[in-house]
């Protein structure tokens, strides 16, 4: 867990909250583009009890940490409880999200309200996804993935394996389909 004292010479910090249940693309496209913007971009990992994840809070923080590994600027943490409390304990002043479609609009607008209203000094950034990861969550990812589908190029190769190893899937999978089946 990070402390305010830590991360005092951090300059512009962000928070990006999220299951990452499993971390794609889309969400590595936002961290690099908010790069851009601040100094530092913490990948805050909800561990809640309530919402069921196909990974482990453990093996969500160790795929991302490898992920980022070379990225000093990233700092993979995850949090228990409400994000504003987590938010608190550090300097970060702003919670950065992704925002894909209309249809992600309203949960988030619900999100960033209620945050604000627990802690009027946090403001909530949206970001939009790139054009390429539009249609890429990490719940029709787990889908596709569950069912044998490939998810190559939308997920780290590194996710791609551990996908395969949580569904039990061999690495290459090719069917004929014939008129036994
Ligand atoms: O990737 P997700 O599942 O859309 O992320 C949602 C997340 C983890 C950011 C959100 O559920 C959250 O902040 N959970 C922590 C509990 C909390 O603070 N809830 C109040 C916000 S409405």
């Amino acid at each position: 867990m990070l402390t305010k004292g830590e991360d005092n010479h951090m300059g512009k910090v962000a928070i990006y909250p999220g299951s990452f249940d499993p971390l794609t693309y889309g969400h590595i496209d936002i961290v690099e583009r908010a790069l851009e913007i601040f100094d530092k971009v913490i990948l805050a990992i909800a561990n809640n009890s309530e919402k069921s994840s196909l990974f482990t809070i453990e093996e969500r923080l160790e795929m991302a940490k490898t992920i980022f590994q070379d990225t000093p600027n990233v700092i993979v943490d995850c949090f228990k409880g409400l994000l504003v409390d987590y938010v608190a304990k550090t300097n970060a002043k702003v919670i950065l999200r992704g925002l894909r479609a209309t249809s992600d609009f309203e949960y988030e607008f619900h999100m960033a309200s209620m945050n604000r209203s627990l802690n009027p000094q946090l403001d909530t950034l949206f970001m939009m996804t790139s054009k390429d990861y539009f249609f890429v969550s990490s719940r029709t990812i787990k889908e596709v993935a569950g069912l044998g589908g490939s998810v190559d190029g939308l997920v780290p190769d590194l996710v791609v394996r551990r996908l395969k190893e949580k569904f039990k899937l061999p690495v290459t999978k090719k069917k004929q389909i014939g008129w036994d089946d």
